[in-house]
């Protein structure tokens, strides 16, 4: 038996898993269509605009395909809002927990849409903003991220709207002369979540916010939409949105990150070694803490192909990473038969919020990053990393 075996999940059929260099994210195309089209559908049906949010996917080789479909980006800071800028092509909206003023004013030369965080941030770099739409800059839409304090996340760390949360004004900080030329309102509250969710929060939203919303051109109704999971209710979405939008004349925006990626591609990783402690462990080419952070700090566990939950198969064995962390280890899964070192393994759904995070940490090399289409069989390496990678980050 050879490590194909353990790769054999007819939906990756057609994409050579084996013959990539390890290890390495490969992202199927024909999967991210299958995305595009239900946002496409969302956004034609509801009338909102979808943005990618860039700090859950980046891979900018594919913002052509997806500024096919969506409407633009969403970033964090000026690094996000340049990609999006030079490589993507339609909208760039901002949104961060503050800016500097030299940030800022950065943002304003690549932004159309800023959405600053608290009441003194707005009445710092609001001025700015007036400023270089006065001297020929082309105007940007500034916009206000409240909290409207309804708690839909169970995960502490993945909550904004939990006690003392630093993101958003609450109902009880706003004032009706701070929104004076402020254009739009964004919340986020949702992480992973159902349409059902949003409905809760449109209420909490609307209750809290009613005196705010007349005269704003627009509301962002942040991400953490699960929008292409298979169970979603797309039709509920379609309805919330298109009626909010009915009832309040205003552009609706939705900034998933997640959505997009979700179930597009796997990380191919090899194991290296195999020993014997209270079970067997099979160490990686890969980490969690380098490679794939979410898995601890989520945390979940990640499902990989061919194998079941401890003990549903014969042989379990826990997976470990490459580095030194002694908790770098990313669970235990069970196997038709023993692994070997030189066996690749298949981590599903792992191209959102994996290599956007991804560090060096140990000198890891980081994973290759290839793009494929199951459809066709194509595949293709593009890119790959090496020292410089690790050494251009230190001095
Ligand atoms: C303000 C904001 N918008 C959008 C997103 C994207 O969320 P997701 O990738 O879960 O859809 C996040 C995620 O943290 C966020 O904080």
């Amino acid at each position: 038996m050879t490590s194909a075996d353990l790769l054999a999940e007819p939906r990756w059929a057609g994409l050579a898993l084996s013959e990539v260099p390890t290890p390495c994210f490969v992202c199927d195309t024909a999967a991210l269509d299958r995305n595009l089209a239900i946002l496409g559908d969302v956004q034609a049906r509801s009338g909102c605009e979808i943005l990618l949010a860039l700090k859950g996917f980046a891979l900018w080789r594919l913002f052509p395909r997806i500024a096919k479909v969506l409407a633009g980006v969403t970033a964090s800071g000026i690094h996000e809002a340049r990609l999006g800028a030079q490589r993507f092509g339609g909208q760039v909206h901002a949104c961060g927990p503050a800016f500097s003023d030299t940030e800022f004013d950065a943002l304003l030369g690549l932004c159309d849409h800023i959405v600053l965080n608290s009441l003194s941030q707005l009445s710092r770099l609001q001025p700015r903003a007036a400023a270089f739409a006065a001297n020929g800059g082309t105007p940007v839409q500034l916009g206000l991220r409240v909290n409207p304090e309804h708690r839909e996340v169970e995960v502490a760390m993945y909550d904004p709207c939990g006690p003392g949360s630093r993101l958003g004004i609450t109902a009880s900080e706003m004032t009706p002369d701070a929104l004076q030329d402020v254009d739009g309102l964004h919340f986020h509250t949702l992480c992973e979540l159902g349409s059902d969710a949003l409905a809760r929060t449109l209420a909490a939203f609307e209750a809290g916010f009613a005196p705010y919303i007349p005269d704003r051109r627009w509301i962002n109704m942040g991400g953490g939409h699960h929008i292409t999971r298979p169970d979603y209710d797309t039709d509920l979405l379609v309805s919330l949105v298109g009626r909010f939008s009915e009832r309040h004349q205003v552009q609706v925006y939705l900034e998933p990150g997640e959505a997009i990626a979700l179930n597009t591609g796997v990380l191919v990783t090899t194991v290296l070694d195999v020993i014997k402690r209270d079970i067997d462990i099979a160490i990686l080419d890969t980490s969690a803490t380098a490679h794939m952070p979410d898995v601890l700090e989520m945390p979940y566990r990640p499902s990989v192909v061919g194998a079941g939950k401890p003990g549903e198969k014969p042989h379990t064995v826990r997976l470990g990473g490459v580095s030194c962390l002694a908790g770098d280890v990313i669970g235990e899964y069970a196997f038709d038969r023993p692994l070997r070192v030189g066996d690749r393994l298949v981590f599903e759904d792992m191209i959102h919020y994996t290599m956007v995070k991804t560090t060096t940490f140990n000198g890891v090399c980081l994973p290759s990053i290839a793009i494929g289409d199951s459809r066709d069989g194509s595949l293709e390496v593009v890119r790959t990393f090496g020292f410089e990678d690790y050494e251009s980050r230190l001095s």
